[in-house]
C-alpha cells in the first residue's frame, strides 16, 4: 500500500520512519517533508494545509491512506474534506479537532464530562477579564481560546502579570483572533506528563506513557517551547495512575463526545499535571506529541500501520495492542539559537552520519533542509537525537554521547533531558 503523512517536523519524520518499516507499506511520501525525511520518505512539495492539492496528489497518485501530523490542517477540516472525497485519512474530524482548537470547548467538554481540570472561567470581554483577575484568590493561567502555534499560554505568577497577559491577548491581539476569547484558570503545581493515545470513537488503545520538556533551559527555566526533549516512559504515570487517566479521563471524553454526536477518531493526547489531588488534564491535543512522538514510536515493537488503517476507514480497535520495548527512549532536541524567539536559518549541519551510527540511536528532522548537497538549519527545533537501550541512566547518557557528534553555528540543547525520572527511580 501507498502512505502519505502530511506534515513537516521531527514528529512526521518519525511517523514516516515507522510507516516504512511495515511490511504492508510499499512506498511512504510526505508533504512537504524536510531535509532528512527525503531519506525515509518522498518528499512532495505540496503545503501541509493545502487541502485541495493534497486531494489531487492522493487521487492521482493511489494513496491509500494519508496520516495527518499537525493540529492546524486538522482543525481546518482536512479530515472532513478527505472523507466527504472518499480517501482514507487518519486524524479526527474538525468537530472533534476543536477540543485543540478552541480551549473554550475543550474545557466546557471537560466540565460537562466531570473531568478533572483546573478551575476556569471563559471570557470575550477585557474589562470583565480583568476584574475576574483582581478578585481571583489564585495564581492564573491566561489562555488564548483558538490555536496560536502552541504560544497562547501564559503561566502568571502575579495578578499584575496576567493582566498584562489578558490585556496583550484580548486587546493589543498578539495571537490575532485567537485572542478573540480567553480561558482563565487557576495555576496547577505538579510534575506534568503526556498522556497519548489512539482511539476509534468508543474504544481506546493506549501509547506508552512519555513526558515532555516545555521551558528552554536547564531546570525548567526560560520560556516555554513546543519541548526540547522527551523520554518514554514516564515514572510518574506509574500502572495506577496510567489506568486512573484512562477510566477517569479519556473515556468519560470520549463517550461524553459521542453523546453529543462527536466521534473521535484519531489521536487524542491528554497534557497532565500530575497534583496531589491526582492526575488533572491541562489540555488535550488532537495529535501526536512533538518531540514525544520520537521516544515513543522507538519503543513501539507493533506495526503502526494496521491500526492508523483500522480507525481511517472508520473501523474496530477493540481487538487491538500495541507492543512496547521494556527499555527506555530518550530524545534530546537540538535548537537553534535565539529559539523559541528569533533565530538564523541556513547553518551546515555535520555530524549527523557519524550520531546515527552510533547502536539505537537515530537522529530525527524538524527543521531542516538540503541546500544543494549540505544539509542545513531552517527551523528552531532542528534535530531530535533519539536513543533507545536498556535502562534511562545509559540511555540518556547515549542520547548526550550521540548528540555531540553533531554541530551547527549557535546550536544549544537541554543538558537535563531525562533526569526528572532518574530522580523518581533512584
Ligand atoms: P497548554 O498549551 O495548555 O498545554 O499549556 C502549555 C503549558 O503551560 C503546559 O504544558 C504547562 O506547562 C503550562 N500550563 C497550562 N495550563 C496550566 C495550569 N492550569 N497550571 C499550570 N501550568 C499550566
Ligand atoms: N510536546 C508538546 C506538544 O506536542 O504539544
Amino acid at each position: 500500500m501507498k502512505v502519505l503523512v502530511i506534515g513537516s517536523g521531527g514528529r512526521e519524520h518519525t511517523l514516516c520512519w515507522k510507516i516504512a518499516q511495515s511490511s504492508a507499506v510499499d512506498e511512504v511520501f510526505c508533504a512537504p517533508g524536510n531535509g532528512g525525511i527525503a531519506g525515509d520518505a518522498i518528499c512532495i512539495d505540496i503545503a501541509g494545509d493545502d487541502i485541495p492539492s493534497l486531494i489531487r496528489f492522493v487521487r492521482d497518485n493511489g494513496i491509500d491512506l494519508s496520516v495527518v501530523g499537525p493540529e492546524a490542517p486538522l482543525v481546518g477540516g482536512i479530515v472532513d474534506a478527505f472523507t466527504s472525497e472518499k480517501l482514507a485519512v487518519f486524524g479526527p474530524d474538525s468537530r472533534a479537532a476543536a477540543l485543540e482548537g478552541s480551549k473554550i470547548f475543550a474545557k466546557t467538554a471537560m466540565h460537562d464530562c466531570a473531568i478533572p481540570t483546573a478551575r476556569f472561567e471563559t471570557f470575550t470581554d477585557a474589562d470583565k477579564a480583568v476584574s475576574f483577575i483582581r478578585g481571583a484568590d489564585f495564581p492564573i493561567v491566561v489562555k488564548a481560546d483558538g490555536l496560536a502555534a502552541g504560544k497562547g499560554v501564559i503561566v502568571t505568577s502575579s495578578r499584575d502579570e496576567a493582566i498584562q497577559a489578558a490585556q496583550d491577548i484580548m486587546v493589543k491581539r498578539e495571537f490575532g483572533n485567537a485572542g478573540s476569547s480567553v480561558v482563565l484558570e487557576e495555576k496547577l503545581v505538579g510534575e506534568e506528563a503526556s498522556f497519548i493515545a489512539i482511539c476509534d470513537g468508543e474504544h481506546i488503545v493506549p501509547l506508552a506513557s512519555s513526558q515532555d520538556h516545555k521551558p528552554a533551559y536547564d531546570n525548567d527555566q526560560g520560556p516555554n517551547t513546543g519541548g526540547m526533549g522527551a523520554y518514554s516512559p514516564a515514572p510518574v504515570l506509574d500502572e495506577n495512575t496510567y489506568a486512573h487517566v484512562l477510566d477517569t479521563i479519556l473515556y468519560p471524553l470520549v463517550h461524553g463526545l459521542r453523546k453529543q454526536g462527536i466521534t473521535y477518531r484519531g489521536v487524542i493526547y491528554a497534557g497532565l499535571m500530575i497534583t496531589d489531588d491526582g492526575p488533572k488534564v491541562l489540555e488535550f491535543n488532537v495529535r501526536m506529541g512533538d518531540p514525544e512522538t520520537q521516544p515513543l514510536l522507538m519503543r513501539l515493537k507493533s506495526d503502526i500501520v494496521p491500526i492508523l488503517t483500522e480507525v481511517a476507514n472508520g473501523g474496530s480497535i477493540k481487538n487491538m495492542k500495541l507492543e512496547w520495548e521494556a527499555g527506555p527512549s530518550v530524545c534530546v532536541v537540538l535548537a537553534s539559537g535565539g529559539y523559541p524567539g528569533t533565530y538564523e536559518k541556513g547553518k551546515i549541519i555535520t555530524g549527523i552520519d557519524a550520531a546515527n551510527a552510533i547502536e539505537g540511536i537515530k537522529v530525527f528532522h524538524a527543521g531542516t533542509r538540503l541546500q544543494g548537497k549540505s544539509l542545513v538549519t531552517s527551523g528552531g527545533r532542528v534535530l531530535g537525537v533519539t536513543a533507545l537501550g536498556d535502562d534511562l541512566k545509559t540511555t540518556i547518557e547515549k542520547a548526550y554521547r550521540a548528540a555531540s557528534m553533531i554541530s551547527f553555528e549557535k546550536m544549544y540543547f537541554r543538558k537535563d533531558i531525562g533526569h526528572k525520572a532518574l530522580e523518581r527511580l533512584s
